[in-house]
């Protein structure tokens, strides 16, 4: 899925990129069918030409009123920023340089909502792999405004400006793309995002997907963003941020997802609490300079909590990844992730999915509880729920321990999902001084839940689903009141 590094591609890309230099066309991830930002942003269009050259762009639709901007070609490259435009469409955008008289033109543009979706091999799974791909990719002709574009599997050694391949040029959706070959194309999670998100919003989406089975953080990660957690040009850094990342700064977008962090587990685990915040700072500082100014500095970023791998494990670094992935703090928003939203996982385990447990079949909830995230926080809707309950308070009464929690919730009690540590901290971070407790009784914001056989006095810490696989299919112990969001795993000091 992730071979090692094939220099024949990076030089191939970096060949292609300099012959289009004597073309006059739109940089790649530009085409008939494509979804621009809308406003209040200035979607930046850009492509290559004749050094010296004017451009002229026009922009010509349904209430328009032609209007046309103007760029000259700099060292092969123009650009320019449409004006802030209305959702919807179609358009006809024609550029035209001045030195050849030559024209180039893309049809059926949309304006709208653009969204990144990335990460690795649970973004990439793609619609036709959904236990109901049948079903699903039968809906495809319903969406005609949701389109999709996807980025070729490339790597390179520096940043590059624009895509080295394209696997799906913009489109339309139809079955055939939304259900190629496994992990190929398109996303489900990506797709379903889109879906759920237009069925809200009612205008279009465009959906840029860029992902890699298998990887790392670190590859998608600038050597800028990786210093910031001293881990510098280690083995994969990089490579894909170089090549799938960074040629999409000057695009106008939205916001983005992510679904990655398994191959984490088992690489600078400890540092993921610094790798994936800093990521999510570097590239919104990216797409901000980019973009001059048209993607917000602090755009949504949605993630998807991992789910679960080996049952029956304790020790394969998903319970700390889960807990890395929200920098520590069991939540997102967080202090240190801004204008973040997660879509917990941890309850949709899936031991009998064909493509092994760590791919889920099931995306459909993970997409529905990332869209609650970005109809919160992306687009502002009030009351709508969007993350599990949390804990606010761990307080140790006689030989109970009373959990608070920031919003009501739905509970039932038996089961051993908590363990209590009776140790000091320093001896807390093994296993072994963790014991097994069941929930005794709960009320409507609180849990309560039994000390282990150890002195009151020694009581110290909490922990819930802090295993690999804690839950079966949606059956946490702990839910929202409404039933649909799960209280996230969490560790906690307990007051005495
Ligand atoms: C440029 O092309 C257009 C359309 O093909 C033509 O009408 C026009 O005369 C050309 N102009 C020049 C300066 O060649
Ligand atoms: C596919 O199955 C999921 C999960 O059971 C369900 O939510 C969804 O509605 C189904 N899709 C279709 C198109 O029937
Ligand atoms: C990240 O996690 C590691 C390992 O648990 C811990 O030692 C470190 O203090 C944490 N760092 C931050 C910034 O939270
Ligand atoms: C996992 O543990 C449960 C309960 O402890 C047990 O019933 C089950 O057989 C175990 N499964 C495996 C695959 O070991
Ligand atoms: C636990 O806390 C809740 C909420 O603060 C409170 O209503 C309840 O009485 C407490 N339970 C015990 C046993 O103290």
């Amino acid at each position: 899925m992730w071979p090692p590094i094939i220099f024949t591609l990076v030089l191939s890309a970096f060949i292609s990129v300099l012959s289009a230099v004597d073309d006059f066309q739109f940089s790649s991830y530009y085409g008939s069918h494509m979804v621009l930002q809308k406003a209040p942003a200035k979607p930046v269009v850009w492509g290559f030409g004749q050094t010296g050259a004017k451009v002229e762009l026009t922009v010509s639709g349904p209430h328009a009123w032609d209007h046309t901007h103007s760029a000259t070609v700099i060292n092969g490259v123009w650009r320019t920023s449409l004006k802030p435009m209305q959702a919807g469409g179609p358009y006809i955008l024609t550029a035209t340089q001045s030195s050849t008289n030559s024209s180039i033109t893309l049809t059926d543009v949309l304006f709208g909502d653009v969204w990144l979706c990335s990460g690795q091999s649970n973004m990439a799974f793609t619609a036709g792999q959904l236990a109901n791909a049948t079903d699903e990719l039968k809906l495809a002709s319903k969406f005609p405004d949701v389109r999709i574009f996807q980025a070729a599997l490339e790597q390179s050694e520096e940043e590059l400006s624009d895509l080295a391949g394209v696997e799906v040029p913009w489109s339309r959706p139809t079955p055939d793309l939304l259900g190629g070959k496994d992990f190929s194309h398109f996303s489900a999670v990506c797709w379903l995002f889109g879906r759920y998100l237009y069925e809200t919003l009612k205008f279009p989406i465009g959906l840029v997907h860029s992902s890699w089975g298998g990887t790392p953080v670190e590859a998608w990660s600038s050597q800028r963003a990786l210093l910031k957690c001293d881990l510098k040009g280690s083995f994969r850094s990089s490579l894909l941020w170089n090549a799938m990342i960074h040629p999409f700064l000057s695009m106008a977008i939205t916001g983005a997802i992510w679904y990655q962090g398994e191959a984490n587990t088992n690489h600078n685990r400890d540092k993921y609490n610094c790798t994936f915040p800093a990521m999510i700072d570097d590239w919104r500082e990216a797409f901000y300079d980019g973009s001059g100014g048209q993607t917000a500095l602090d755009f949504p970023f949605g993630f998807v909590q991992l789910s679960t791998n080996h049952k029956n494990v304790s020790h394969d670094g998903f319970r700390d990844i889960r807990w890395h992935q929200t920098a520590d703090y069991g939540f997102a928003p967080n202090p240190r992730m801004k204008n973040t939203f997660m879509a917990v996982a941890v309850d949709l385990p899936d031991d009998k999915s064909p493509w092994g447990s760590i791919h889920p079949e099931d995306k459909q909830d993970v997409a529905f509880r990332l869209v609650l995230g970005a109809r919160a926080i992306a687009y502002g809707e009030k009351d709508v729920p969007f993350q599990g309950p949390f804990p606010t308070d761990a307080v140790l009464y006689r030989d109970i321990v009373n959990i608070t929690f920031h919003q009501e919730i739905k509970a039932r009690s038996g089961g051993y999902f908590f363990e209590i540590c009776c140790s000091e901290e320093k001896l807390c971070k093994s296993d072994e001084n963790w014991q097994p407790v069941s929930i005794k009784s709960f009320g409507l914001d609180f849990v309560s839940i039994s000390i282990p056989p150890c002195s009151v006095a020694a009581v110290n810490a909490v922990r819930y689903l802090w295993t690999d696989w804690p839950c079966n299919f949606k059956a946490c112990p702990i839910y929202s009141s409404d039933g649909l969001l799960p209280v996230p795993p969490f560790i906690m000091v307990i007051n005495k």
